[in-house]
């Protein structure tokens, strides 16, 4: 490892120490930083690892009795031995927020949960879905080999992973794709196959609403929400994607409407581990709720909503849905089968090729 990946990986850990946004702190010192490709993976590598495990790193720093400070995380980072031999201590002391690395709230989440904090701390692929409409997605695996990209096949059918300055290939740069976790993909393929009058009602910048499209080119598809600003940046994309998708004037009814739900995301915390430091994790459910309430109204008779969140919260989960389906007797809870990535949960379920979501699907009884 060069002393050029440990550098910038210590500048951006400094900068996020002092302004938090990860992302931003990455987005602004690793363009400018004259690293390669590689190099450049190696330090998203870091930072996540220290971001990711950061109470285990200072309990860890402490005990050794070394400074907190980016260069000793960036050591530290190197030394798998003491970093395994801490994590053993706390298992021991039950020090449930030091081996989760999280708040003591999310780490209470995740003693319920303990499948999901492998997938919660691993170091994720990008995942692209092709558009399948205007390229196989062999030619786009093709394509993006031929750029110098490692990718590979993922599922469902429109998925490839690969490294993530695949966000930086051709396939996106010219529409023929997006950049949206697997586990995304598969919820707009139920949602796709549920009927062709669709609408997404926290749409934000679109992801699910082109993948949804890209399922069932046929289906007509509207959008919501609350910020404008974001459906704006839907638009200019769904241009660029070649898809043609509406606003929504708050008429009509619906075969299926999406409720993809603001959330604590402990779910894609892979991607954004800074979720899992999160406190008053309380403020989602009332929000989830207030949504859910408005968007019931435009569900069509026998029409589905279709209710996710990426996270295994429970009061934003199935406790979530249950409270719904108790105060909304006109509809009733529809089940899905087990498979390869859906695992039932009470109420509804997970997918978990990817970001673990939970969804479930409810129907407004004739
Ligand atoms: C999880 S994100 C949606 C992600 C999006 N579906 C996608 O696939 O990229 C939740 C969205 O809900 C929106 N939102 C928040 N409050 C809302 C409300 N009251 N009504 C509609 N949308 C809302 C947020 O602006 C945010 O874009």
């Amino acid at each position: 490892m060069s002393n050029r990946v440990k550098s910038a990986s210590a500048r951006i850990i400094l900068k996020w120490l002092k302004k938090g946004n990860m992302a931003r702190a990455m987005r602004d010192i690793l363009p400018t930083s004259g690293l390669k490709d590689d190099e450049r993976e190696e330090v998203v590598a870091i930072v996540h690892h220290v971001v990711r495990f950061k109470k285990l790193y200072d309990f860890a720093l402490d005990a050794e009795k070394k400074e907190r400070n980016p260069k000793n995380y960036v050591w530290l980072f190197f030394h798998d031995d003491i970093l395994n031999k801490y994590r053993k201590i706390a298992v021991q002391n039950n020090m449930i927020d030091v081996y989760f690395s999280a708040s003591t709230e999310v780490a209470r989440v995740l003693q319920i949960y303990p499948q999901f904090t492998e997938n919660v701390n691993r170091e994720k692929s990008t995942h692209i879905a092709v558009n399948i409409r205007k390229i196989k997605r062999e030619d786009a695996l093709a394509e993006l080999k031929s750029e110098g990209y490692k990718a590979n096949y993922c599922n469902p059918e429109t998925c490839i992973a690969a490294k993530s300055s695949a966000k930086y290939s051709s396939i996106i740069k010219n529409g023929l794709g997006i950049v949206q976790d697997s586990s995304s993909q598969h919820l707009s393929k139920l949602v796709a196959s549920l009927g062709s009058d669709i609408l997404d009602f926290c749409a934000g910048s679109g992801g699910k609403s082109f993948t949804v499209k890209f399922f069932n080119p046929a289906a007509k598809v509207k959008v919501h929400d609350a910020n404008e600003d974001k459906l704006q940046s839907l638009f200019n994309r769904a241009e660029k994607l070649g898809l043609d998708i509406e606003k929504f004037d708050f008429s009509g009814s619906f075969d299926v409407v999406l409720v993809d739900a603001p959330c604590s995301g402990l779910g894609s915390a892979a991607r954004n581990p800074e979720a899992k430091y999160q406190e008053n994790l309380e403020k989602y459910p009332k929000m989830q709720m207030e949504i859910l309430s408005e968007a019931k109204k435009y569900v069509s008779p026998s029409g589905f909503l279709v209710y996710s969140v990426c996270t295994f919260n429970p009061d934003e989960t199935y406790l979530m849905v249950e409270k719904f389906l108790k105060e909304n007797s006109e509809f009733e809870e529809m089940e899905l089968a087990d498979g390869k990535f859906i695992t039932k949960e009470k109420r509804g379920f997970f997918i978990t090729s990817g970001d673990i979501i939970y969804a479930a699907m409810m129907r407004r009884k004739v």
